[in-house]
């Protein structure tokens, strides 16, 4: 007989895909005063796998387990807590961390008080929580993408009780404000604007592992900003799944385009934002985005297909035609934006004819870069039942073809700036070279360059010599 976990709170794929009309509740953290000395002398290392959503979580993880006591250490070997904030994406992005569990099994035999924990999107799909609660006894702590606040809670268990903590809601709760965060990068921080997704793409986890769309207040949001520009900040990422649909939650007449323009006038550099939806992409947000100030010209707007009828069956509620309007827009208003986009190929049903019209498309529109999969099939969403029936070497050609034509467009797209001066804050030493410096671009383009580490977390002048497929150099102006 199989073990009983009933005690567990574990999660279903089927109660995560219903969405409740209600409000959400904004509730602000504090830290229990039980969990304030529970991590002295202690030290936590965080493994991140998958989107930018994720790095904010660890940060705010970071944040907690640091009001904790805990101090960051960048080996595992050293830690007395190891996380995973997981993704759930495609399959070999799982694949990748029951690898690492697996391995991670002798550090636990050598220090038998390590605890493990594993949180994100993975652990929101009920058959990762069996496998892991069957195959994997060395991990501690399993808990959701909906309640990464109550991770000192959680710790708190584990070292009391002795037994393994199993907490994943399938309903997302409510929106968290005031977490404390440790941010990785201190001239770049990324700042949510929503939680969740209801596009409900038919090949995609994300709608049941994040929930539903919740929206944070403007004046969360601004007053964030605010305050990363007075300490000195240099760059914002907007986040959320689809932040076009930002507000359609609210009670208040206010869009992303709003948003975007009362961000606009901050006195921060750089205002970027990601992932952008074509259905959901508005004149307004284009109007704002071409009165340039501190919003960066390059967009990311994942298409996805170029054939309709793929699009069709990706339910994304949008056609070539239209996302090929938009993209007319764009460029009229903003002529020197940069487009990149995410495509996958081999959807099930995808014929030789559905590809060469997103060959053409791509061609069409000139991204300037692009991430490209191969279709994954995932358990409960609806996609995962069509019938497929092209073969993984044909996908793989496909792909193959598709990088090449991406590749070409990585290259036009940095072509153009060849003899041009371009501002670039600067991130840090190459990793090849600790003489040269590397940054990105307004165009969002890589830069590597010879100077100096004070520059680092600067913007400064930089004139383009030459122009590569993956980077551009240049000089210091
Ligand atoms: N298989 C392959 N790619 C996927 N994506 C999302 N779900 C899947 C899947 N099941 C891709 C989409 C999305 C990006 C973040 O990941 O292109 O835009
Ligand atoms: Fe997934 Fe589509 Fe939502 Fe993006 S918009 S997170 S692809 S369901």
């Amino acid at each position: 007989m199989g073990k009983d976990y009933s005690k567990y709170f574990t999660p279903s794929l089927r109660d995560a895909r219903k969405r409740i009309n209600r409000e959400t509740q904004v509730i602000k953290y504090t830290l229990p005063s039980y969990l304030e000395n529970i991590g002295r002398n202690k030290t936590y290392h965080i493994k991140t796998y998958g989107c930018q959503g994720n790095l904010a979580d660890s940060e705010k993880m970071a944040g907690i387990l640091e009001a904790m006591g805990y101090q960051m250490v960048d080996e595992e070997f050293h830690a007395d807590i190891i996380i995973f904030n997981t993704c759930a994406i495609r399959e070999n992005a799982e694949s990748r961390v029951f690898g690492e569990l697996g391995r991670i099994k002798g550090l636990k035999q050598q220090n038998p008080d390590l605890l493990l924990a594993i949180c994100g999107c993975m652990p929101q799909e009920e058959n990762v929580v069996s496998r892991i609660l069957e195959k994997y006894p060395h991990v501690d702590i399993i808990f959701g993408t909906h309640n990464i606040h109550k991770l000192g809670e959680y710790i708190y268990d584990a070292y009391l009780s002795k037994e393994r903590v199993v907490e994943v809601f399938s309903k997302e709760g409510e929106i968290i404000e005031g977490l404390p965060s440790k941010r990785d990068h201190n001239a770049k921080a990324w700042v949510n604007i929503m939680y969740g997704c209801d596009e409900f793409c038919t090949y995609c986890i994300v709608p049941y592992t994040r929930g539903k769309e919740r929206s944070r207040l403007p004046e969360d949001v601004i007053s964030e900003v605010e305050e990363l520009a007075k300490q000195g900040y240099k760059e914002v990422t907007l986040l959320g799944q689809n932040v076009n649909a930002y507000g359609k939650d609210l009670d208040m007449n206010y869009t992303f385009a709003n948003l975007l323009d009362d961000l606009n006038k901050i006195d921060i550099p750089r205002i970027r934002f990601t992932t952008s939806h074509p259905r959901d992409l508005d004149d307004e947000t284009i109007e704002v985005m071409a009165k340039r100030g501190n919003i960066m010209p390059h967009l990311h707007l994942p298409v996805q297909s170029g054939s309709n009828s793929v699009l069709k069956k990706m339910n994304r509620k949008y056609t070539k035609e239209i996302y090929l309007e938009k993209i007319k827009k764009l460029k009229e208003l903003i002529p020197d934006i940069s487009i990149t986009t995410d495509i996958i190929v081999g959807f099930p049903t995808e014929t030789d004819e559905d590809f060469k019209a997103t060959l053409d498309l791509v061609k069409e529109v000139g991204f300037e870069g692009a991430f490209t999969f191969i279709f994954s099939p995932r358990e409960g969403t609806p996609a995962a039942r069509y019938e497929d029936d092209t073969s993984m070497e044909v996908k793989k050609a496909r792909l193959q073809e598709l990088n090449d034509l991406i590749n070409e467009g990585y290259l036009t797209g940095n072509k153009r700036f060849e003899g041009k001066t371009v501002k670039v804050l600067v991130d840090g030493k190459s990793i090849k070279d600790p003489n040269i410096l590397t940054g990105y671009t307004e165009h969002n383009k890589v830069v590597n360059f010879p100077g100096t580490e004070d520059l680092i977390g600067k913007i400064v002048n930089v004139k383009i010599e030459k122009a590569y497929t993956w980077h551009l150099r240049g000089i210091v102006e």
